[in-house]
């Protein structure tokens, strides 16, 4: 296994690694696992690494896991990175990438995480998992959990999460509590009960769900072709996705995999955008959204848990945080549908609606390589898809009714 501490990122106390830590023990500030790169470089080359299917343990070596720990996988990782033409000349770019994550294995990049955070659990004889989750966490988490036959316990905001995220918990056994109240009283629970309650916390405060994530960013360089994309653009919700893709960039390029980074542009839906007000006003510090709302539920964050570690990351990108209103992230979603056959779920698509913006604010060159993170697919949220189309037409099963109703023959 590759060397790694686990570090806080502020003020760099080293904290011990057979014991679950979220934050820092001194200064309670967020904690990383900081690895070996030249190490892990040359274990990967070893090992051949490049003949491995993509998938997130492609990167195995790479990853502060032991290695006699049970791996708990689904195959996820591995998603296709899509080449968009029809984007493209919609929208007047020469070089435009989707990584479509809603086809990891519950329809969510969360599965990156949950493969090495669940492994994880097991390595530290943990018997009980849980997180808080705007619903595609619990749904990720929910399924690996009785892969490894671990209980699991996941805090939902009642009535806030879309349904095919809630049908996900329920069937793969989870312990579902519908908190009333939303997902950052959910997540200041989870963290006051862990300890007490003996339960691993597996939302993107714990260390390990990051190094499963940064696995995207090596994934999209590979799928480049040994390149790095020169802007990224990515949701923010609790910041911890963001921070991973900059992790893993930065580690990559460290270990000359590639040459150079992405900026990366997060963003946030109107309603929900402490981060971006960050941004807007140069503050140092985050003040929370008391009611945060937004079509995007995945994104439905007011008090972000990561705020400081994707501020960070984005300001060193050299990118930033900003925010964009529903009406163009469902623009957005419908583009990727209709143009590219691509179906995510909201917040899968505030990435493409934040390229529109830049595009319309002249904030991106037109030529650069340009890669939208997609986070999860659309099927997992029905009622906001349907919601926004045509309904189907009720006709007779009559060749008439039929020819009726197309107009006649088609050309
Ligand atoms: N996109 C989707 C589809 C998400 O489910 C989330 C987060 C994000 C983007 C934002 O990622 O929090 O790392 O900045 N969903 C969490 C959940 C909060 O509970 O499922 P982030």
């Amino acid at each position: 296994m590759v060397s790694y501490e686990i570090r806080c990122i502020e003020c760099g106390q080293v904290h011990e690694t057979d014991r679950p830590a979220y934050a820092c023990s001194s200064c309670g500030d967020l904690l990383e696992a900081v690895i070996d790169e030249d190490e892990a470089a040359q274990l990967l080359e070893e090992n051949e690494y490049d003949s491995r299917p993509l998938s997130v343990w492609r990167y195995r070596e790479a990853i502060p896991v032991e290695e006699e720990t049970r791996v708990v996988s689904l195959m996820e990782g591995g998603t296709p990175l899509i080449r968009c033409r029809r984007l493209e000349e919609e929208l007047g770019v020469k070089n435009l990438w989707i990584k479509f994550e809603g086809t990891n294995p519950t329809g969510s990049f969360k599965d990156r995480g949950m493969t090495v955070g669940v492994t994880k659990a097991l390595e530290l004889g943990m018997k009980v998992v849980t997180c808080a989750s705007t619903g595609n966490t619990s749904a990720s988490l929910a399924a690996y959990a009785a892969l490894a036959d671990l209980d699991c316990v996941v805090l939902i905001p009642e009535g806030k999460i879309a349904l095919g995220k809630l049908a996900q918990a329920m069937m793969h056994g989870a312990d579902v509590l519908a908190i009333k109240g939303n997902f950052d009283q959910a997540m200041d629970l989870v963290m006051r009960a862990s300890d007490d309650l003996g339960m691993y916390v597996l939302n993107s405060v714990n260390p390990f769900r990051i190094e499963g994530q940064k696995t995207a960013a090596y994934e999209i360089c590979d799928q480049l072709g040994g390149t790095t994309p020169e802007v990224l653009y990515i949701p923010v919700g609790n910041g911890g996705n963001s921070s991973a893709y900059w992790k893993g960039f930065k580690e990559y390029d460290t270990m000359d995999m590639v040459s150079g980074c992405p900026s990366i542009r997060g963003v946030q839906a109107d309603g929900a955008a402490p981060i971006a007000a960050m941004f807007e006003e140069n503050s140092t510090e985050l003040t929370p959204v008391e009611t945060p709302d937004t079509v995007a539920t995945a994104i439905r964050i007011g008090n972000p848990a990561n705020w400081t570690k994707t501020v960070r990351a984005l300001r060193e990108s050299g990118g930033a945080a900003f925010s964009v209103p529903d009406e163009e992230i469902l623009e957005a979603q419908k583009f990727m549908a209709r143009l590219e056959g691509i179906f995510p779920e909201p917040a899968g698509a505030a990435a493409l609606a934040g390229l529109m913006r830049d595009l319309e604010e002249d904030l991106v060159d037109r030529s650069s390589l340009i890669v939208c993170v997609s986070t999860g697919h659309g099927l997992k949220d029905p009622d906001t898809a349907i919601s926004q189309s045509v309904r189907p037409r009720a006709i007779d099963p009559t060749m008439e009714a039929l020819s009726r109703v197309l107009g006649g023959p088609k050309e």
